[in-house]
């Protein structure tokens, strides 16, 4: 991917989008934009993996079909509300490996910490696709593509479903290698790091909780 942000414009999503900003928008029904959302996302971040061909047999004729290429897939999920990106992506992509990064926010230093990192091996070999729905301060991310890359990714694609300009400026001063997927960038942060206008706490939306 050439660009460092890509805003996913599709009419699909907008409209997705749309009724998972409304806060009238029920647990189960936002539940289930997420995954049809992650599913169009997961359409764009993926649309240049390598191809090659592979001969076959239709009922008809012997033809060199195209298949993806060596190169295979890392989702990343940042918990938690990343797994709500991730469920949607496994439908479409279900060979991918999966990892978990677990962070949380030190109360004093307000850096993020790390309490669970579980990733594939040979990192290196592998697209690796980070997954957060929201890319807020831009802190969390950029600490787990650091530790992605420690474990040896270099091939690396952030998405999320909505972007504040400060969190995409953070990446792009820690990570400019890092192309980032997301169907809308919002306007700004709130004093207490929350998106604008955006979607409320993704996770709390997605699971119930408060
Ligand atoms: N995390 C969320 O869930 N929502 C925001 O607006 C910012 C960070």
């Amino acid at each position: 991917m050439k660009e460092h942000l890509t805003v996913v414009t599709h009419p699909l999503v907008q409209h997705k989008l749309t009724l998972m900003r409304d806060k009238h928008t029920p647990t189960a029904v936002f539940r289930q934009l997420l995954r049809e959302i992650s599913q169009l996302l997961a359409y764009e971040v993926t649309h240049e993996l390598k191809m090659t061909t592979q001969t076959i047999e239709t009922p008809l004729q012997e033809m060199d079909a195209p298949v993806l290429a060596g190169r295979k897939l890392a989702l990343i999920s940042i918990l938690r509300a990343g797994n709500g990106l991730l469920d949607g992506m496994l439908e479409l992509i279900p060979s991918a490996r999966v990892g978990f990064v677990g962070l949380y926010r030190d109360e004093e230093t307000l850096k993020p910490v790390k309490y669970y990192f579980k990733v594939p091996e040979q990192l290196d070999k592998r697209l690796t696709i980070v997954v957060d729905p929201m890319l807020a301060t831009g802190n969390s991310s950029a600490a787990a593509v650091d530790m992605v890359k420690e474990a040896g990714a270099t091939d690396i694609r952030f998405l999320c479903l909505l972007a504040a300009p400060e969190g995409v400026a953070r990446m792009k001063a820690a990570h400019p290698d890092v192309p980032i997927v997301t169907a809308a960038l919002d306007e700004r942060l709130n004093d207490i790091g929350y998106i604008l206008p955006g979607l409320g706490d993704a996770g709390d939306r997605m699971f119930g909780t408060k």
